[in-house]
């Protein structure tokens, strides 16, 4: 064997090595489905002044219908400002005639989970739903105030099996982690009958896990931590539970937050939080194959933002500028309603819709000969920007791909071919005795002949 054929060999071994090991994400796209709030007290959509971190809890009767579990709260009596609020409590509204936009209004006797409990006599916050045989495991923050005066923050959990939409239902378990002084938003991930993980707590985001879904233990592992260089710098919390896509991996949204200088009416506040991603292994889900280097979402309008630029929302937001997840649902293959928050103050709705790019800049393929469609075309390509990516494997048949990569960004793919663009056909191209490899073709050189024409 010659000394390039070894270093042929070497160089596809290790460009194959590279491919396998590297996870390409899917690309993300999230568009508001209304410019206004789905659920807002200006609107008169509940008696509640602020409604906002919603959970989805899905119907057990009616795939269709929606239920949202929402974060209620008043101004205290003697409020001096929008800022000086009173308990937190969690209450149901539901869609009116299967419609996602529309919601019915919040009243008191709507709240199924209250203060009326010693280790949330001051709060019960920021609800996340999951369903499991027939079981609504309900994580949410309880807040009390210990004898010193601090505030305290503890995950807990309420389960509930039927008539969930009324107070009296729901089964309390009290805090998961009574021995931590601090813990809050939990997402569960039941992975397989044996291994089944809570995501919790802000700053940086913990795991647990459970076998039984009530009681649950510490691992002193992290999943996520914040990145000082990046959107998610002062904090990470945790979504809505993790779901499964289409490449059988797993997507996480993570809240998150970075000072911002935006001046904005709230003494003494200089955050921005906004929407990041996860992609969880499916076989693993405690290894992250890829993770957002932008945010997906950020606040925009002024209902999300709430700054000095916000018109009369400046004068609503409870916090300004902030969007936050805590309930979603997959609508089809790859694509979710996602509900958020807009400044602790009201809900909106969005669409999150991710889809893959199947390849890279450079892709190998191992066709096996048999399955490899003969082209009809010949070498002439029409195309902006042409890459033209070959797959010689000894002792397998060299196929022609190419992809277009958009101008305006380079690393984004617009299209790549299914089918093959040239192959092996003439002799000279497949002449069995007198070859150094058989089937190959390569290409390594094009000239631009015309508009759209090359001579390859
Ligand atoms: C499903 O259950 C909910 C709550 O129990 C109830 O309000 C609704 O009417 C039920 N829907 C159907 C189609 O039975
Ligand atoms: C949760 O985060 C808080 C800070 O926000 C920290 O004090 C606490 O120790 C964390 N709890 C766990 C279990 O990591
Ligand atoms: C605000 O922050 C941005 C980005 O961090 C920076 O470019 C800008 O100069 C800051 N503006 C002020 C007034 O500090
Ligand atoms: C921002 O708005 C608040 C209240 O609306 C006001 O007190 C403050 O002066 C404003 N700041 C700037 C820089 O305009
Ligand atoms: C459950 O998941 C864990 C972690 O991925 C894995 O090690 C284990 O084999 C799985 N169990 C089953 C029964 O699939």
């Amino acid at each position: 064997m010659s000394i390039s054929k070894v270093f042929t060999i070497l160089f596809f071994v290790l460009l194959w090595s590279s491919y396998s090991v590297s996870y390409v994400p899917p690309r993300f796209e999230m568009k508001r489905l209304s410019n206004n709030p789905i659920i807002s007290s200006w609107d008169k959509n509940s008696d509640f002044l602020y409604n906002y971190n919603s959970a989805f809890m899905p119907m057990i009767n009616d795939s269709n219908a929606i239920i949202l579990l929402v974060r209620v709260q008043n101004l205290l009596d003697n409020a001096e400002s929008i800022y000086n609020v009173g308990p937190s409590k969690i209450a149901v509204s539901q869609s009116i005639d299967n419609n996602h936009l529309k919601y019915s209004h919040i009243k008191q006797e709507n709240i199924i989970i209250d203060t009326d409990v010693d280790y949330q006599s001051v709060g019960a916050e920021d609800p996340r739903v999951v369903l499991f045989n027939g079981v609504y495991y309900l994580y949410y923050t309880a807040v009390s105030k210990e004898p010193s005066g601090d505030w305290r923050a503890q995950l807990a959990l309420a389960t509930c099996e039927s008539n969930c939409l009324t107070k009296g239902n729901w089964k309390h378990h009290g805090p998961l982690f009574p021995e931590v002084f601090w813990s809050k938003s939990g997402s569960l991930l039941i992975h397989n009958d044996t291994h089944r993980y809570l995501f919790f707590n802000d700053s940086n985001i913990a795991i647990a896990q459970t076998t039984d879904l009530i009681h649950y233990s510490l691992t002193n592992e992290y999943l996520l931590r914040t990145r000082s260089d990046s959107f998610d710098s002062e904090l990470v919390e945790s979504g809505p539970e993790p779901l499964k896509l289409s490449d059988e991996n797993y997507l996480f949204l993570y809240n998150s937050a970075r000072r911002t200088n935006i001046t904005n009416p709230k003494p003494d506040w200089s955050l921005e939080y906004n929407l990041g991603w996860v992609i969880l292994n499916g076989q693993n889900p405690t290894e992250i194959l890829a993770r957002s280097d932008q945010p997906i979402f950020s606040p925009e309008l002024d209902w999300e933002k709430c700054d000095n630029s916000s018109s009369e929302w400046a004068n609503r937001g409870l916090t300004p500028l902030v969007i936050f997840v805590e309930g979603w649902k997959k609508t089809t293959q790859d694509t979710f309603l996602v509900w958020y928050q807009g400044c602790d103050s009201t809900m909106g709705l969005a669409e999150l819709k991710l889809t893959y790019i199947r390849a890279w800049l450079l892709t190998i393929y191992f066709p096996s000969v048999d399955n490899v469609n003969r082209p009809k075309n010949d070498c002439i390509i029409h195309m902006s920007y042409l890459i033209v990516v070959c797959c010689p494997i000894i002792f397998a048949q060299c196929i022609v791909r190419f992809t277009i990569i958009n101008s305006k960004n380079l690393i984004e793919m617009l299209a790549r071919r299914d089918q093959l663009i040239c192959s092996p056909e003439a002799v000279w191209r497949k002449w069995d005795n007198h070859d150094l490899t058989s089937l190959v073709i390569f290409v390594e050189g094009h000239k631009k002949t015309a508009e759209d024409t090359f001579s390859v």
